[in-house]
């Protein structure tokens, strides 16, 4: 037999052999967006794919492979793609206009059920994106302590605003990442989440923190759970 027939065929020979269109919008893609992809999460070697559409859990891609979707839109589609009450409800909607640029009956609704899910919500306001939340939450707490520090956790996400960059899924040796002040990194104690003592020593002996945030379902989206007992303190001191 020839070298050429006895080749193992890897999963990567594989990928390339079925995605063609996916690799050819991929060139395409990385003339016109930054590495060629608009979320960091799709990211994939040696490209990623480019899906043409999706319906429940499944979805397909331009090749016109189908693929059980373990993604569900970054785990936001509680009721997979395109459930029929919800295209039914976004068709009715955007026939009646797509940006009124007024207040309107449906936002306070929305508001009032979001409460209804987080009773301890006083007021409800809406974002664009995580990344403005958190950068939302961290200026009231400013604002509404006068003070300037917030304490973080390693690993533990909160989008890609500068303040909560570093630490979070790089930089973890404390450098500073390109394009962020020095002056701004200085505002954050980033400290492991594991180190309950230590974390329990900062916030009894430091009076400069305005806000504590962290992922309650642990670093990376809850692949580093937290410790037994992380929000107690070891002598039965409140956090906070
Ligand atoms: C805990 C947490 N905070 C903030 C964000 C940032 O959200 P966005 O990507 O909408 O800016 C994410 C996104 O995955 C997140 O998981």
């Amino acid at each position: 037999m020839s070298t050429e027939t006895t080749r193992r065929v890897t999963i990567d020979d594989e990928y390339r052999a079925r995605t063609r269109a996916s690799a050819n919008l991929y060139a395409e893609a990385c003339t016109v967006i930054p590495a060629g992809i608009t979320h960091d999460s799709r990211f994939t070697l040696p490209y990623p794919i480019f899906v043409s559409r999706a319906a429940g859990p499944r979805k397909w891609d331009v090749d016109g492979n189908e693929y059980v979707d373990y993604f569900g839109g970054h785990g936001a589609l509680l009721l997979g793609h395109s459930h029929p009450a919800v295209v039914e409800a976004v068709q009715r909607q955007a026939a009646l206009g797509t940006h009124w640029g007024a207040s309107h009956t449906l936002e306070v609704r929305w508001a009032q059920l979001v409460q209804r899910l987080i009773p301890s919500a006083e007021r409800v306001r809406f974002t664009a994106s995580g990344t403005e939340a958190s950068h939302l939450a961290l200026r009231l707490a400013r604002a509404y302590t006068g003070k300037p520090k917030i304490l973080r956790f390693v690993g533990h996400f909160h989008g890609w605003h500068g303040e909560v960059v570093a630490g979070a899924m790089s930089h973890f040796d404390g450098s500073v990442p390109a394009g962020i002040a020095q002056s701004l990194l200085d505002q954050s104690i980033v400290l492991p989440a594991e180190d309950i003592p230590r974390i329990d020593e900062t916030l009894h002996t430091r009076d400069d923190i305005a806000a504590v945030i962290f992922e309650p379902s642990g670093a990376s989206w809850g692949q580093v759970p937290l410790p037994p007992g992380f929000g107690r303190s070891p002598g039965n001191r409140a956090w906070c």
